[in-house]
């Protein structure tokens, strides 16, 4: 069912519509340890794609075709907009939870998605069994650590006043922040993540604190309840890295199965055994 948190992105994306060289770095970061050329020839699964920032530069890369989805109307169409230029990427609506591949994708990633669910195991469940045996699952979500600060002081405007109200008066409050979050990185700071924050335009820099404001749903996750997403799964983690200091990337690789044949008695008797 279409919730409230996609719409609310709907209505981000449909602002913040435009690609731009800063988004190639930001993933580029989400997927480390992956190089962006394994893209190379391979097929991906983008699931809540947004307006296809990630997905342009796995194509760009050369992957082989894509398919990227959203469950919001007016992001499909931004992110149809963005990959137009990609025959072999189509943009699909539809919900990670109603997605039935089975074994179709080389790669399946999901940025920034999966810590907005209500369920999220469902949305793994469904990405590793969309991928071939083999295949690579990548996930970027938000840590628990590296953000005790913030989620003490900032998520509850979130979570009690800013998730709750028209996006128009939100987008307003994001406006202030920025502001007050560009003058606070006028003063020198030690973090990276703080002096890259500089880079951005004032735009960028507000649409990255409208995202944090916007959703019901924003599950900050311990290493731990990460590497928990895919227990039971038929994968194997082999890079669980704190990005930035204050999310998680998953890579994990899916199991290749054996295919053991069990010799029947025709066999045997073919065989004179
Ligand atoms: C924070 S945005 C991230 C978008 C994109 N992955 C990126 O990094 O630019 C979260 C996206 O997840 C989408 N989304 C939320 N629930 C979804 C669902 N059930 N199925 C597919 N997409 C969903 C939203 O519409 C939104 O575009």
């Amino acid at each position: 069912m279409l919730g409230g948190t996609e719409k609310k992105f709907g209505y981000e994306w449909d602002i913040y519509r435009e690609i731009i060289p800063l988004h190639e770095k930001q993933f580029v970061e989400w997927i480390s340890p992956v190089p962006l050329s394994f893209f190379k020839g391979r097929r991906f699964l983008d699931a809540g794609c947004g307006i296809g920032r990630n997905s342009l530069w796995a194509l760009k890369a050369g992957a082989a075709s894509a398919y990227a989805f959203d469950y919001d109307g007016r992001t499909v169409r931004v992110a149809r907009e963005n990959l137009k230029d990609f025959p072999n990427c189509e943009v699909g609506f539809e919900s990670i939870y109603d997605i039935s591949f089975q074994g179709e994708f080389d790669i399946t990633f999901c940025i920034g998605v999966i810590h907005h669910l209500r369920d999220p195991k469902k949305a793994v469940e469904n990405l590793v069994a969309a991928l071939k045996p083999g295949g690579t699952l990548i996930l970027w979500v938000y840590a628990r650590e590296g953000n005790e600060r913030f989620l003490r002081f900032f998520d509850p405007l979130r979570k009690h006043v800013t998730s709750r109200i028209p996006p128009i008066i939100t987008r307003y409050i994001a406006i202030g922040l920025t502001a007050l979050l560009k003058v606070y990185l006028l003063f020198p700071h030690c973090s990276e993540y703080l002096k890259r924050l500089k880079e951005r335009s004032f735009r960028h820099a507000e649409a990255m604190v409208f995202d944090q404001l916007l959703p019901e749903i924003a599950h900050y996750w311990t290493r731990a309840e990460v590497a928990h997403l895919v227990e039971g799964l038929p994968v194997t983690i082999k890079h669980l890295t704190h990005t930035n200091g204050m999310s998680w990337t998953l890579i994990a690789e899916k199991a290749v199965v054996q295919t053991v044949r069990i010799q029947n008695s025709e066999d045997r008797i073919q065989n004179g055994i």
